[in-house]
């Protein structure tokens, strides 16, 4: 199996853009395991939208509630354990969309940093570019690295920004492998250059 779990500092900080350039810079897969606030439309449509190719596999939970998946699933009367998750089967790169961040529950002893361990994939960090992405970025990857998680790299989500760029490279020791600049909305992707950037595995 080839492919990145991509996690983010943040929710709403731009994994799924960051998510569809990968699957459309690799002609990858997606999937997104747990999706909350299904109401307010599903991250997989957004791939979709911008990815027609791209094979989108079924989520393995669809919550009700805009909130933390352990609080959505509980109103929704299910129970989320890590063996519910499998990677789906398939011989092209498959790029996976966790939900909010690394510290984010599933249940009310698991985090998604543990799902993270559980599917074994490298990490992507989507960070802000701009002011707090020094901060946010380093707590992230101080946690995902105390657990043994594999971070192939950073990719920053905003106007450029050269200084912060180089403090997370410094002070992490990870590489910020991509820059996505400030698109007029995810259908901007359709005009955007693929990420040349390839993790381990993937060719
Ligand atoms: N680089 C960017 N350019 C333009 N819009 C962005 C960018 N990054 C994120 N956004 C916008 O911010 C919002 C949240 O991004 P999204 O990818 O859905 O975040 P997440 O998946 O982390 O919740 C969306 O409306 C998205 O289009
Ligand atoms: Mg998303």
């Amino acid at each position: 199996m080839t492919g990145v779990f991509v996690t983010g500092t943040d929710t709403g900080i731009g994994k799924t853009l960051v998510s569809a350039w990968l699957v459309r810079s690799w002609q990858a897969d997606y999937w997104k395991p747990v999706q909350s606030g299904i109401a307010d439309g599903l991250d997989a449509d957004v791939v979709r939208a911008v990815a027609p190719d791209a094979v989108v596999h079924p989520s393995a939970f669809l919550l009700n509630a805009p909130l933390s998946p352990h609080r959505a699933a509980s109103l929704d009367g299910v129970a989320i354990a890590l063996g519910d998750f499998h990677l789906p089967r398939t011989s092209r790169p498959l790029v996976v969309e966790g939900a909010g961040g690394v510290l984010v529950p599933l249940n009310d002893r698991h985090f998604m940093a543990d799902l993270m361990v559980h599917l074994g994939l490298p990490v992507v960090l989507v960070a802000r570019s701009g002011l707090g992405t020094i901060n946010h970025s380093l707590l992230s990857l101080e946690a995902l690295q105390r657990r043994g998680v594999t971070v192939a790299g950073v990719v920053m989500s905003g106007p450029p920004n050269d200084d912060n760029r180089q403090a997370v490279e410094h002070f992490s020791g990870v590489p910020v492998v991509g820059q996505l600049p400030q698109l007029g909305g995810p259908e901007g992707l359709t005009r955007h250059p693929p990420l040349a950037w390839r993790p381990w595995g993937i060719s």
